[in-house]
């Protein structure tokens, strides 16, 4: 294939998710060195994913809906394997849990991580799910005054590693725990943080629906991200009430506990709410899905892709492009995509898992799925490959064009209204407009062979299984039964016949001299 993964920007595929620039990156507290320190290491994770997520009215468990093609919870592990990659993690379990495990079983970037799940039988809060796992043996190697527990909700999908990075920084040794926060201009459903004063320290967490008139006026938001002393969440834990307007038991209630026992609670005030989105419902998942889009869609245009609307433009985390490739708007680009420097992508496309060649061009509204576009060609207007198609260098796929699992070799052209299916096109074929393979005879698809520089004229058929031979030609209007062979002319149609006069004789204007 022409893409060659060196011309591919950006170091690493996933690179647009950790937003800030590299020397931001380098600049940050956490560095490479410390990532297998003995802090970590005496780290452990909880990720919450037992809930059901009512208000997303989806039958599919909420931690598995994707932004940026990637289910919630994979972009949270993927964040937890670059900051903390040895640490054990469990992941809490409910709702949905066969799916939520084989999702992230059958992902292989995964598969050298310290992932445990455990299941939480009936979803009563987030205290409740956390208890699940200390308690399990999963939570018995936790014990002991060193040891720290990061806790992060399945739905803020969004999270930076420089934030984790930050948090799992070692706590103070007086301290309960280290909660992150954020300032929301709108704070809406959020738990929010009540201080002792305006600028005091923390005394509790107060959920929405527990908050007094006043009370929902704060604007700073627990996130639900949380670093606990072990010691300090196990006993915490079994403490907790479901004594609250929604009988659950609430992890934030933890807060005003280590309040109450003068324990110390530090806190991160993280200052780009952006990153601490949650998502609950539909159009929170919108939302979403359209910060990540913009991280994304900016991080390309800085290594060199145009995109003349950026707003309008999709890009799975998973795409790689080269540089000088041209977006014109309203462009989907999904799963393994691959763009070769210099392409021009018209507007309206969809790329699914295509790989598209050095200075190709896609014309409005095409839509390749699984499938390859070779280098200088041109595909469409309105031109669909599905999968398992391969066209190859300096050739034509014109508008209404229709390929599945064919392959078609270099300058060759399939400008118009075609469908060319299980087929294996030659170099230098010519097919003219509206051709068809018959491929498929209601039981099993077959095969079409079109060697090279085959001159096919416009609205044939061919009935596979057939080859046309090099250099063929197959006249204008042919169905074509046998095989051609090499430089000779097929015609398959009826000869013509002219009735001089007889247009009248059917307008009634004559009568017929055959009646
Ligand atoms: C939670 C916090 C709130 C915070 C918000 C931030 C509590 C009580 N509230 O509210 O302070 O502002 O997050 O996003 O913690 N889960 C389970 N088992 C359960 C219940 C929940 O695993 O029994 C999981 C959910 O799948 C979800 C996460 O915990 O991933 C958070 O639960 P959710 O119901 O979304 O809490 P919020 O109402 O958003
Ligand atoms: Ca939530």
């Amino acid at each position: 294939m022409t893409v060659r993964k060196a011309f591919f920007l950006g170091a690493q595929p996933e690179s647009p998710l950790t937003g800030l620039p590299q020397s931001r990156y380098l600049q940050s507290s956490m560095t490479h060195s410390n990532l297998h320190s003995p802090v970590v290491k005496s780290l452990g994770v909880i990720v919450l994913a037992a809930g059901q997520g009512k208000r997303m009215k989806s039958s599919l468990p909420k931690v598995l809906h994707s932004i940026a093609g990637e289910p919630f919870l994979h972009l949270i592990l993927l964040r937890l394997r670059e900051t903390c990659p040895s640490s054990p993690v469990a992941i809490v379990v409910g709702h949905g849990r066969e799916a939520v495990e084989s999702s992230v079983r059958a992902d292989p970037r995964f598969a050298d991580m310290a992932l445990t799940f455990v299941v939480q039988p009936e979803q009563l809060g987030t205290g409740h799910a956390v208890r699940c796992a200390m308690d399990s043996d999963w939570g018995k190697q936790f014990t002991g005054s060193s040891k720290a527990i990061l806790v992060l909700p399945g739905d803020l999908p969004l999270i930076r590693r420089e934030m984790l990075a930050e948090l799992i920084q070692p706590l103070g040794r007086t301290s309960a725990l280290r909660m992150l926060t954020t300032d929301l201009v709108e704070p809406t459903g959020y738990g929010r943080v009540i201080r002792r004063g305006t600028r005091g320290g923390v005394l509790k967490i107060v959920e929405e629906k527990d908050a007094s008139a006043r009370e929902r006026l704060v604007r700073e938001v627990a996130t639900s991200i949380y670093c606990f002393a072990a010691g300090f969440l196990k006993s915490g834990l079994s403490k907790l009430r479901p004594t609250n307007a929604q009988n659950e038991y609430y992890l934030t209630d933890l807060v005003a506990m280590a309040s109450r026992s003068k324990k110390g609670i530090e806190v991160l005030k993280w200052e780009q709410p952006e990153d601490l989105r949650g998502i609950n419902d539909p159009w929170e998942w919108s939302e979403a899905g359209r910060i990540l889009n913009r991280r994304i869609v900016r991080e390309w245009a800085r290594s060199g892709v145009y995109f003349r609307d950026p707003e309008t433009v999709w890009i799975d985390s998973s795409v790689k492009f080269a540089e000088g490739v041209y977006v014109e708007p309203g462009v989907l680009f999904r799963g393994k995509t691959e763009v070769g420097s210099g392409a021009k992508i018209g507007p309206q496309c969809v790329l699914e898992n295509a790989t598209i060649g050095e200075g190709a061009a896609l014309k409005a509204g095409s839509v390749i799925v699984d499938s390859v576009v070779g280098d200088q060609s041109q595909v469409g207007p309105y031109a669909h490959l599905r999968p398992g198609s391969e066209v190859g260098p300096q050739s034509k796929i014109g508008n209404f064009v229709e390929l599945k699992k064919s392959r078609i070799g270099r300058k060759t052209s399939i400008a118009h209204l075609s469908y060319v299916g299980d087929a294996e096109v030659g170099s230098e074929v010519n097919i003219g407009c509206g051709f068809v393979t018959c491929n498929y005879d209601g039981q099993k698809k077959h095969k079409t062979i079109i060697e090279d520089r085959a001159f096919v004229g416009s609205d044939c058929q061919v009935v596979a299984p057939v080859t046309i031979g090099q250099g063929a030609y197959v006249a204008s209007g042919s169905t074509v039964t046998e095989n051609v062979e090499a430089d000779a002319l097929a015609i398959a149609r009826s000869r013509q016949i002219n009735k001089p006069g007889y247009a009248r004789v059917i307008r009634g204007e004559m009568p017929s001299k055959e009646k």
